[in-house]
């Protein structure tokens, strides 16, 4: 047996005097600047809002795709390329010989001067090679499915400069894994249309597909390739396509084999000149009677309305104007001005951005997700909506409901869904027992944003199907009832496959190599209890029953109650290990997260979870666990996921103990589940130690050590390696992770507590000492309210509204009012 001796130290990487930093934040612009193009991993951004989507890397890499990353593919990537990040939308400009891009790759070509300026919904590259300047801007406009790459060349040098430009897609066969598998047909089947500023995409158009993508550019080219064998030379590569290299174009029309689109431009630009091409990824759906002009002609009506939407300067600008506009009252709904710069760009700006893309991809596509394995998570996408539903209430509520459309009528769930579809994923399938616990956790937020409590009477569907359609809040008693089915010999909520950490799978016993974690279950226990889920279920029964209480139904309030007891008292009995909170039981009854084990003695989730609930808060439980976490599993990037991470595979855990010591669930700071202890920490009033946490994985705070961390500054990564990896430090899995819902839930509700609640607006903030103003403008259900806090840390709360003093720290919500001003001193 071995417990945590207290002799790990930190390693201070935040004590060394040479900063790591790839760029800069513009605040003011709401942009992250890169300015050195060698990051340590590619950099990225999203563009998209409703349909069509766009990754787009530092180095102009990335794909596009409508709706759904593995089901509606625009453009081809190759994940786990040699070399990394290779495909995307290029431009290659020739200059005399000297063949360069805007974002460096993949030419590689030395630039005189680079910058990469990632904005909300937008990118623009600026770039310069031998006097010759190149800004493009990319980015999606707002209604419409397509995606705008306006390429600026401006002439700074002496001399009249002959230019060869070649803009260049290379087309996905619409299916992500079919393109990158079924090759046996893909080499047969693509097809095009060509004319003189455009290449359409008709693969498979002629058969069941009502959906064609096309490459437009505003001016008529001089010169075109559309089959990608001919424009590279069969054994280059994007880093010497025979077209570019020779200047030329060899009007390809591709016939299967690989389609993609190109335009070749030959620009005479003068000292001092700009030329301005714009160029169009579109994407376009006809209805089955209006797919043809003719026989094996497209119908382009609706691709020509596309083009004239943008085919000049000003189209664009104004659009490109709408999106910035678009932005900035988005982000109107909640901003704050501390005296803390860092924690007010990642609220204001960045950690809102990344909540509305975990809100848009769930965990589907990013540079670690390939769009083809994970579609919308049905706790992952409840989840998401706890920081993302201040922003678009109206998208949340349909969210609501087509999550819980994939729930089964005894309240469990698939554990996924297409978003194309929207049918439960039957390949992962279900079993994971918190899911169905989520659905309250965002239910009642919605509720809490909006004071609409209507939503509980909308019509939804189980699993889907016709004619099974409940109030919703039938499916949330479902999720409920569901767990108290379903507990095991302590009287503890059954794990089923696994909960939020899908990787303690305690049902599973897999000796076979390759066998999915997920999905498998080789010992159906019906014993292996979680107390990660006791604490949820603590949780979000009380909410529930508050709900049940708010709309008069006392009764089964009373009784939901009930059960909520029962399992805190079982909890408190059994889940409980003398300093922190055990994290489960095996099929076996075993503990597991106890000092009795020999590795993985203390697990983060139930830690946060069970002291959120207040779970034996009166024998102080909750504050001893946030010790414990505190001396054992905190570093220098937040806190760590479990400790001692597991040395040898075990079979009645699984992955968790599948991976390398440190890394992912088995030890590394799994960042999502940071926030839980911050939030804890407000529970429990300790402020500083809440602010501490949050600030470890703060991507703003982790600028200065970008070599270390590697993933973006602007944005949470999913895990960070912990003490016991090779790579500590190094951050992994950015952009889709609970961890920006999460985080923008602790930051907004916990620690600057602008909590919304069913009849207000509760103001109660945990701020650190180190903040001493915070100034908040917050819409909450059509009312601005401008809050101005003094933190005095007196420990003495008082409220003022309108100079009025106030009692308690709940403005009750008045509909007639338009602007409440709030003074707070603590
Ligand atoms: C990962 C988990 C992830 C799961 C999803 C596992 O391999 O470790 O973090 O949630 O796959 O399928
Ligand atoms: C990633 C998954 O998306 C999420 O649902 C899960 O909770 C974490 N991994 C932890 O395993």
């Amino acid at each position: 047996m071995c417990i945590y001796n207290g002799n790990r130290s930190y390693l201070n990487v935040f004590e060394k005097e040479v900063t790591m930093k790839f760029g800069h934040f513009d605040d003011k612009e709401y942009e992250y600047v890169i300015t050195n193009y060698n990051t340590p991993l590619p950099w990225i951004n999203y563009f998209g809002q409703d349909g069509f989507f766009s990754l787009m890397s530092n180095t102009c890499g990335g794909y596009m795709f409508y709706k759904d990353a593995k089901l509606r593919r625009i453009t081809r990537f190759r994940y786990n390329n040699v070399p990394r990040d290779y495909g995307g939308r290029y431009y290659y400009i020739n200059d005399n010989g000297t063949i360069w891009n805007p974002g460096f790759l993949p030419m590689k070509t030395k630039l005189d001067s680079y910058m990469c300026r990632h904005g909300l919904g937008y990118t623009i590259f600026e770039s310069e090679k031998n006097k010759l300047e190149c800004e493009l801007l990319c980015f999606v406009p707002l209604n419409d499915l397509c995606e705008i790459n306006q390429l600026t060349l401006t002439n700074n040098s002496n001399e009249t400069k002959n230019i060869t430009l070649h803009g260049v897609v290379e087309w996905c066969l619409w299916n992500a894994v079919d393109d990158q598998t079924n090759f046996q047909r893909n080499w047969n089947i693509g097809e095009v249309e060509v004319d003189d500023t455009t290449i359409y995409h008709k693969t498979e158009y002629r058969e069941r597909r009502d959906h064609y993508a096309f490459y437009h550019t505003n001016v008529k080219h001089d010169g075109f390739d559309s089959d990608l064998d001919t424009f590279m030379g069969l054994y280059n590569s994007w880093c010497d396509p025979s077209a570019v290299l020779n200047k030329t174009s060899y009007n390809s029309v591709a016939s299967g084999w690989a389609p993609i689109a190109s335009h070749m431009f030959k620009l005479e630009i003068k000292p001092g000149e700009s030329k301005t091409i714009i160029f169009q990824t579109g994407y376009v759906e006809n209805p089955e009677d209006k797919k043809w002009e003719k026989l094996h002609v497209i119908n382009k009506e609706k691709a020509y309305e596309l083009q004239n939407k943008y085919s000049n300067e000003e189209q664009v600008l104004q659009a490109f104007n709408e999106l910035k506009k678009k932005w900035v009252n988005l982000l109107s709904t909640l901003n704050v001005k501390s005296d803390n710069p860092k924690f007010d760009r990642m609220v204001n700006i960045w950690n809102q951005y990344q909540c509305m893309v975990t809100f848009n991809m769930s965990r589907s596509a990013s540079y670690y997700e390939s769009g083809t394995g994970r579609g919308m998570g049905f706790r992952d996408s409840c989840q998401d909506l706890l920081g993302f539903l201040h922003l678009i209430p109206e998208k949340s509520r349909e969210r609501i409901k087509d999550i819980a459309s994939i729930q089964f009528e005894d309240g469990s769930t698939y554990h996924q869904y297409q978003p194309l579809t929207k049918r439960g994923n039957a390949d992962i399938g279900g079993g994971f027992n918190d899911d169905p616990l989520w659905l309250i956790a965002a239910t009642s937020q919605y509720i809490k944003e909006t004071g609409d409590y209507s939503i509980l009477n909308d019509p939804t569907p189980f699993n889907n199907k016709e004619g099974s359609e409940k109030p919703l809040i039938d499916h949330l008693r479902a999720s409920l009832n569901y767990i108290i089915t379903h507990k095991g010999p302590h009287g503890l909520p059954l794990i089923g496959r696994a909960d939020w950490n899908d990787c303690l799978n305690l049902n599973c016993f897999s000796k076979t190599p390759g066998e999915s974690f997920q999905t498998a279950s080789n010992f159906e226990s019906g014993k292996a209890e979680s107390v990660f889920i006791a604490g949820m279920f603590v949780l979000y029964g009380k909410e529930f029953a508050t709900i049940l209480k708010n709309i008069g139904n006392d009764k089964e309030a009373a009784d939901i109650l009930d059960e909520v007891n029962a399992v805190e008292e079982a909890t408190v009995k059994y889940g409980w290990d003398g300093e922190w909170f055990i994290r489960a039981y095996d099929a076996f009854s075993n503990k597991v997260g106890s000092h009795e084990c020999e590795d993985g003695q203390i697990f983060v989730e139930p830690q946060g979870f069970c002291t959120m609930a207040r779970i034996g808060e009166r024998l102080g439980y909750g504050k001893k666990a946030l010790d414990s976490v505190e001396k054992i599993l905190t570093n220098d990037y937040g806190v760590e996921i479990l400790h001692p991470c597991y040395k040898e595979y075990h079979l009645e855990l699984g992955e968790v103990s599948s991976y390398p010591m440190g890394y992912k669930e088995n030890g590394s700071v799994f960042c999502h589940n940071n926030p839980w202890i911050v939030i804890a920490n407000t529970v429990i009033g300790n402020n500083e130690r809440a602010f501490d946490v949050y600030r470890r994985n703060c991507p703003a705070y982790l600028e200065e050590v970008s070599e270390i961390h590697k993933t973006e500054p602007y944005i949470y990564s999913q895990t960070i390696a912990g003490r016991d990896a090779k790579n500590y430090g190094e951050a992994k899995n950015s952009w889709l992770t609970g961890t920006a819902s999460w985080t923008m839930y602790a930051a907004s509700q916990a620690i600057l507590g602008i909590k919304p609640d069913y009849d207000g607006l509760m103001i109660d903030p945990h701020l650190p000492k180190e903040i001493k103003h915070a100034k908040v403008v917050r819409v909450f259900r059509g009312v601005k309210y401008n809050i101005s806090i003094t933190n005095n840390s007196s420990g003495k709360y008082q409220m003022t509204i309108d100079n009025k003093s106030i009692d308690g720290k709940i403005i009750p919500y008045n509909k007639d009012l338009t602007e409440v001003n709030v003074n707070i001193t603590l």
